[in-house]
Parts: structure tokens; C-alpha cells; sequence
């Protein structure tokens, strides 16, 4: 701008009007750029050192048209790691997203009523890795003899897919660092039987109460949402005695307030201390997480070997999946058909389940 110095969208310099007409001095000059792709109405960009870019991740929804998914995007402050491990955490759900009733309140949009978290608080988790990263299953009790069991993955490097709710909607979030102490929260809702209609669409965007702040050129105000510490994210001490155990207003707003407030490591930052933390039998997952994330970033440190996903980008065509068993059953069995990508099967989700009786049924 300041001297009408123009580039393409490889950094070259391409015009350069302030030097003279015959000058070379503008094949001299270059700037930063990365390359970027576009599929289906998301920009992803390539940041790394190679010359070609590696393929795109062949989630089923990113392959699906545009017509089969919602997305939409908020921002936290918080380190990544804590967004992510937020996805990968079945405890909480018991807790802080719990309701005091059985039809719990209106913002739980999304949520399944069936009060299965009200009455077991404490599930059992299977873990184990997985070509992609890394999967568990929270069983809880739901009546006798029968387990209910979320089946989440962890992928490579940043993604994270929940159990389903209903048989329309897979689930997944995604965590973009900013900074240290800074992410962008991704959310995706698909059907990857048919587009979703306009209706569908607006049900499953979870949006914020008191909805985001006004954006300006400062990329840390793009959709951040006005729920923030200085207005304690719009507690209500009336909810919390009568309606939802944390008081506040919606599930995304409930998890950024505990993950922006967290002990953190220096003043002002967002990177928990971790040092302080105390993990649990509940936390089988992300230590487990934890783990892989570590070995795969020494492994390509150390040996040059490229984490999971990179090259194979089919490795990301699952789903996740939700199952109600007799308390016994193999779930991973259950449920592994269901967790294959662009099949014709249903999403293997709380309202499949329900609806088949005991499982679920192919319709
Ligand atoms: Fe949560």
C-alpha cells in the first residue's frame, strides 16, 4: 500500500511502480505466503516445509457436498492442547454440562433428554490406539444389566470426534492453534445419508448466547463469543439451583469458561500448569493422547518419521459412534461396522440405537 508494491499468491513480486520501469529490483523481492486449497466452502492452507503439500484430510464430511454438513467456528483463549483434551473427556459430561431435570433447560439444544448422565457418573473407559490416533469408549450403567457406551476418536493432530445423538449427526471439533494462548474451535455437524435441510441446518448450529463480539482487523475478536471472564460468562445462580449444574447458558460457553480459567502457567497466559493437575481413572484418555502426540512429535524430531494421516489421508474416513449393550458386550465389535466412512450405514447414534431397540437397525 504505502508504495504500490504488488505480489501473487506465491509472494513474488510482480509490480513494483515506485522503481524504475527497466529496474530488476522487484525479482529480488519476496514475501511470506502459504499455499491454500479450497474444499467445500473451508480454506486450509500448507505451513510446512514441503514443496508439495500433502493431500487433504478425506473426512467423510469434507468429501460429502457442501449441502451434508453445518460449520461453523469460536474462539477461545486457551492453549489447543486444553480445547482438544476438553473433546476427549466423557467425566464432565456427567458434571458440567449435567441438567437438574430430566428435560434439563432450552439451550441444551442438541443434547440428547435422555438423562443418561444424571445416573452414572463415573464410567467405565476403554481405551486403545488407533491407525489415526487414538479411541475410547465410556460405558455408563443405564439400567440393569445394559451399558451405554460413547465411542470417541482422537485423529492425528488436532481432530476430535464424539459419540453421535442423533442418527442424522456426526459430530466432530477441531482445534487450530492461534498462539500459545489462543484457539480456534471448528465444529462440524453431517449427514452423510443426505443434505440437510435448511431447518436441520439451523438446529444443529449451536449458537452462543449473547452471540459473538463485533469482529474488527484484530484476528482475536473473529468469532469470539461475548460470554468472556469479565461478565463471568453469564452465570445465572437461578439456573444452577433449578435448571443445570453449572449455571451456564449453553454446552460451548460451560466448556470455554473451565478451559479459559484453568491454573495456568504464567499471568495472563492460557497454557495450564500442568504440573498442578491430578489425572484420574477418568483421564485414561488423555493420558493416553498425551502420550501418542508425544511420540509422534519425537518420532519426527528424532527420525524424521511424518505423524499419522499426513500421507494417508483416508486413515480419517470414520465416524464415531454411540451403542447400547448388554453390560459384557463387546462394544468395539457393535460398533465397528458403523464407524466406516461413505457407507450407506446409519450414523450409529443414540437415536439409532433407540429406535432399533436394542441397536440399532439399517434402514
Ligand atoms: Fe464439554
Amino acid at each position: 500500500m504505502y508504495h504500490g508494491w504488488k505480489y501473487d499468491a506465491t509472494g513474488a513480486c510482480i509490480d513494483m511502480p515506485s522503481e524504475p520501469a527497466a529496474s530488476n529490483f522487484r525479482d529480488k523481492v519476496h514475501i511470506l505466503a502459504y499455499p491454500c486449497v479450497e474444499r467445500n466452502g473451508i480454506v486450509w492452507t500448507y505451513m510446512g516445509p514441503r514443496e508439495t503439500p500433502p493431500p487433504l484430510p478425506s473426512f467423510e464430511w469434507n468429501m460429502l457436498p457442501e449441502g451434508h454438513s453445518v460449520i461453523w467456528r469460536h474462539l477461545q483463549a486457551s492453549n489447543w492442547m486444553q480445547g482438544l483434551e476438553g473433546n476427549i473427556d466423557s467425566s464432565h459430561l456427567s458434571f458440567l454440562h449435567n441438567r437438574l431435570t430430566e428435560d434439563g433447560s432450552a439451550n441444551f439444544t442438541g443434547q440428547n433428554d435422555r438423562g443418561l448422565y444424571l445416573r452414572d457418573k463415573a464410567p467405565l473407559m476403554a481405551v486403545m490406539d488407533t491407525d489415526y490416533g487414538t479411541m475410547y469408549a465410556a460405558g455408563r450403567l443405564e439400567a440393569a444389566g445394559r451399558r451405554y457406551w460413547r465411542v470417541t476418536h482422537f485423529l492425528m493432530p488436532i481432530y476430535g470426534m464424539f459419540a453421535p445423538i442423533t442418527a442424522t449427526d456426526c459430530p466432530m471439533q477441531w482445534w487450530v492453534p492461534i498462539d500459545d494462548d489462543h484457539v480456534m474451535k471448528w465444529e462440524v455437524r453431517w449427514n452423510p445419508a443426505r443434505p440437510m435441510t435448511p431447518e436441520e441446518r439451523d438446529a444443529q448450529w449451536l449458537r452462543d448466547p449473547g452471540g459473538d463480539i463485533e469482529p474488527t482487523s484484530d484476528p482475536l475478536t473473529h468469532h469470539r463469543p461475548a460470554a468472556s471472564p469479565e461478565n463471568d460468562y453469564f452465570f445465572d445462580q437461578d439456573a444452577q439451583l433449578n435448571n443445570r449444574m453449572s449455571g451456564l447458558p449453553s454446552v460451548n460457553i460451560q466448556d470455554k469458561a473451565m478451559l479459559e480459567t484453568m491454573v495456568t502457567t504464567r499471568p495472563g497466559g492460557h497454557v495450564v500448569d500442568r504440573t498442578v493437575e491430578h489425572l484420574g481413572t477418568g483421564d485414561a484418555m488423555i493420558i493416553r493422547t498425551r502420550r501418542r502426540l508425544l511420540e509422534a512429535a519425537r518420532a519426527l524430531r528424532d527420525h524424521g518419521t511424518v505423524p499419522p494421516g499426513v500421507d494417508d489421508p483416508d486413515l480419517y474416513a470414520v465416524r464415531s459412534a454411540t451403542v447400547i449393550l448388554d453390560d459384557g458386550e463387546p462394544w468395539v465389535e457393535v460398533a465397528r461396522e458403523g464407524m466406516v466412512a461413505f457407507t450407506d450405514r446409519p450414523v450409529l447414534s443414540d437415536e439409532a440405537n433407540l429406535r432399533g431397540g436394542r441397536r440399532f437397525v439399517a434402514e
